[in-house]
């Protein structure tokens, strides 16, 4: 996991948390029941929706979000403390979970394009719906790769950030891999210090990185497919968290709601 261990230390100046996406969790899930946030970094969305009254557990495999997840939990109130939390674990673990009580999974940001091998994504979607009772709800958010091209670089928007005396831009590109399922997720990381604090023109270069991982593209078919035959009917077809329907040629990300088939 050391792709996201080296970008751990500017990932919350990058991706804040979104309150659309807060709500549109909360929106999906019933209060007070018990979600698990599969590859939740830095714990932005569990710790939002634990405030909403949720107990989250937070898998998670690299050991430096891990841990500043766990700062972020240390430093809440009691009840929701009690409420959240942390594994340093990946999907692949989610069976370890048992016998706990789970009634929701959502897995966003990409998280399970980090699969490889589609026999592992079959698998984490199979060990999801056997954790889930009837009527449990999995939500799965990935980039919409049916619109990003194989044979070119594929420029995401890039990113900033900017927290205390530091400021952090990301170039995201996608590349294309010798094995066609797959894309090479290449980032460039700047990191800018205001010179002794002045003005924003008086910034100076503090680091300069360059960081690339392997990701699957999960293509809309595939998913679908796979969650039907692993048990679970689809409810949902969203193309932002907005709730704006999913677009395979214009839409930006996918996001795919289901229940878990059964009776309850
Ligand atoms: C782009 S981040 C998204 C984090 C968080 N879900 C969010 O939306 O802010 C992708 C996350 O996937 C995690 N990840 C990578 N491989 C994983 C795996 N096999 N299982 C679960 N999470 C994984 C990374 O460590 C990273 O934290």
């Amino acid at each position: 996991m050391e792709f996201y261990d080296l970008l751990a230390e500017y990932y919350d100046l990058l991706f804040p948390p979104d309150t659309a996406v807060c709500a549109f969790l909360r929106d999906r899930f019933q209060d007070g029941r018990h979600l698990v946030d599969v590859g939740g970094g830095t714990g932005n969305y569990a710790v939002a929706l634990s405030r909403e009254g949720f107990r989250v557990t937070l898998l998670e495999p690299s050991a430096a979000m891990t841990e500043r997840a766990q700062c972020k939990v240390a430093a809440l109130p009691d009840q929701e403390r009690a409420r959240l939390g942390v594994m340093t674990a990946g999907f692949e673990q989610i069976n370890a979970l048992r016998p706990a009580q789970v009634h929701g999974v959502y897995c966003i940001g990409n998280t399970l394009a980090h699969l490889t091998e589609a026999t592992a994504i079959r698998e984490a979607i199979a060990d999801t719906a056997s954790l889930l009772p009837p009527g449990g709800v999995v939500l799965i958010q990935v980039l919409n790769f049916d619109r990003i091209p194989h044979a070119e670089p594929f420029e995401l928007p890039t990113l900033t950030g900017a927290g205390g005396q530091v400021s952090a831009t990301m170039r995201r590109r996608y590349l294309p891999a010798s094995d066609p399922a797959l894309v090479r997720f290449a980032v460039e990381l700047e990191i800018r210090s205001a010179a002794g604090g002045v003005g924003a023109g008086d910034t100076h270069l503090l680091e300069r990185e360059a960081h690339e991982t392997v990701l699957r593209r999960i293509p809309s078919a595939f998913l679908s497919a796979t969650l039907e035959e692993e048990g679970f009917t689809l409810s949902g077809f969203y193309g932002g968290f907005d709730g704006t329907p999913f677009d395979p040629e214009w839409s930006f990300v996918l996001i795919v709601e289901a229940v878990r088939a059964g009776r309850g």
